[in-house]
C-alpha cells in the first residue's frame, strides 16, 4: 500500500506524495548521515568504511567523482568541496559517458562512485572499468548491499532510508554531506587547519536544523511555483558553488513538471542566452552571500533590463539594490539560512526542490512517477 512507514517512523499522510515526505525527512536523514561521524575535537570526520589510512589518504593526488543525473550534479558540488577544503584537484563526470572515452586511470587518483540506488548500470560499469585498470573506487551509496555497494573497494553509506520518488531529495542531501565528510578527512591529513576543520564540523552540526528552516519556506515557494509553472521555458543560473545547484534545480523542474529549464553559469549569460531573456522567460538565480555576490547582482540587472522575471535565492545579507525597489522589476526574493560558505550549496537545493514539487502539483502531474523516467536505470 502507498501508506507505509519510513524507517524514520514518519507516516505518509493520506494523499501525501513520497516526494513531499522525503523532502521533509531531510533534517532527520541528514542528522543520521552525520551521527557518530563528526569529530569536533580534531575538526575532522570518522568514516569507518573507507579502508584507507592517513598515509593512503595523503597519497591521493586527484579525486574523480562519477554519477548520473542528480548524483552527477551533487558530485560537482562535492568536487568543489574537496578542492576547497582539501586543496586536492577534483572533478565530477557523468558516469554514463566515462567509460566510452577510454579514460586514463591513475593509481594516485581516488575514484568516487555516487548513487542512491546503487544499481544504476552506467555507474556500475564505470566502477568496473576503473577497477579493471587497477583504480581504487569508493562508493557513496544509499541502498545497503546494492550492486555498486558490493563492487566498490570501500565507502560510506548514506543512511537516508528508502527513497521512492523518482526525483531525489533526501539522498542528494546525504550525498552532499558524504562529500563534506570525505573532504574533511582529505583536508585534515593535509593543510586544512584544526580551526578550519572545527569551523566545518560546527557548520555540519547546524545543518539539520537549517534544512528544517529552509523547508519552512514552502508556502513562499508554492506561491512562486504557481506563477513559474505557466512559463514554457526558464533559466536557472549560478556561479562556482551555485552552478551545480542551478543544474540540479533545472533537472528537478524538467523531471517532474515537464517545463523546459536550462542551467547556465551566470557569467556566461552575456555570451549567448541573454538573447532569449524576455518577460516570458523567468530566471531563477542563486546569489549566495559570497565574494561573487556583487557580480551576480550585476548580471541580474542585465536580466531585469530585458524584462525577465527574477526569482533570487539568496542570503539575508545580500543587497539587491534597486532590483528590489524598482516597480519595473518583477522580483521575488527567497532568503535561505546561512551556513559556512562551503556548505551553503546544499541549503540552496531545498527551495529548488520545493519549487519543482509545487510546479508539478499545480500542473496536476504525477510528482512521484514522472513520465518516461525510472527511479533507477538498470539497463543501458
Ligand atoms: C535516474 C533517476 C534520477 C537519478 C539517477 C541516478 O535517472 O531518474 O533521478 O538521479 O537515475 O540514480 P542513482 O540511483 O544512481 O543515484
Amino acid at each position: 500500500t502507498e501508506v507505509e512507514a519510513a524507517d524514520d517512523g514518519l507516516d505518509l499522510a493520506e494523499g501525501e506524495s513520497h516526494m513531499h515526505r522525503e523532502m521533509h525527512e531531510q533534517p532527520i536523514s541528514a542528522e543520521r548521515m552525520l551521527r557518530g561521524r563528526l569529530d569536533a575535537r580534531f575538526g575532522t570526520s570518522h568514516l569507518g568504511g573507507l579502508n584507507l589510512d592517513a598515509r593512503d589518504l595523503r597519497a591521493v593526488k586527484r579525486v574523480k567523482i562519477l554519477g548520473c543525473g542528480s548524483a552527477y550534479y551533487v558530485g560537482q558540488m562535492g568536487a568543489q568541496l574537496i578542492e576547497e577544503l582539501a586543496r586536492v584537484p577534483a572533478d565530477a563526470e557523468a558516469a554514463s559517458e566515462f567509460r566510452y572515452r577510454n579514460p586514463i586511470i591513475e593509481p594516485d587518483t581516488l575514484y568516487v562512485a555516487v548513487s542512491q540506488s546503487g544499481e544504476t548500470i552506467d555507474t556500475l560499469l564505470a566502477v568496473q572499468e576503473i577497477q579493471r585498470k587497477g583504480g581504487r573506487v569508493l562508493g557513496l551509496v544509499n541502498v545497503v548491499g546494492s550492486a555498486i555497494a558490493r563492487a566498490v573497494d570501500g565507502g560510506v553509506y548514506l543512511h537516508a532510508g528508502p527513497e521512492v520518488a523518482v526525483a531525489s531529495t533526501k539522498a542528494l542531501t546525504s550525498m552532499f554531506l558524504g562529500f563534506a565528510l570525505l573532504a574533511l578527512q582529505l583536508g585534515r591529513v593535509r593543510d586544512l587547519s584544526i580551526a578550519d576543520g572545527q569551523r566545518i564540523v560546527a557548520g555540519l552540526e547546524a545543518l539539520p536544523g537549517q534544512l528544517k528552516e529552509a523547508l519552512d519556506l514552502e508556502p513562499q515557494l508554492a506561491d512562486v511555483a504557481r506563477r513559474l509553472a505557466e512559463a514554457p521555458s526558464l533559466f536557472f543560473v549560478g556561479r562556482v558553488r551555485g552552478y551545480p545547484v542551478a543544474r540540479e534545480g533545472a533537472q528537478k523542474l524538467k523531471e517532474i513538471s515537464y517545463r523546459h529549464a536550462e542551467a547556465y553559469q551566470t557569467s556566461e549569460l552575456k555570451h549567448g542566452p541573454l538573447a532569449l531573456i524576455s518577460p516570458a522567460v523567468p530566471t531563477v538565480a542563486l546569489v549566495p552571500d559570497d565574494e561573487l555576490a556583487e557580480r551576480n547582482v550585476g548580471a541580474l540587472h542585465e536580466i531585469a533590463a530585458r524584462g525577465g522575471p527574477l526569482v533570487v535565492v539568496t542570503h539575508a545579507g545580500v543587497d539587491l539594490g534597486d532590483l528590489e525597489t524598482s516597480e519595473a522589476v518583477d522580483l521575488t526574493r527567497i532568503d535561505v539560512p546561512r551556513n559556512e560558505a562551503e556548505l551553503d550549496p546544499v541549503l540552496m537545493t531545498v527551495p529548488l526542490q520545493l519549487l519543482a514539487y509545487h510546479a508539478s502539483l499545480h500542473l496536476g502531474l504525477d510528482v512521484d512517477k514522472p513520465r518516461n523516467l525510472a527511479k533507477s536505470v538498470t539497463v543501458e
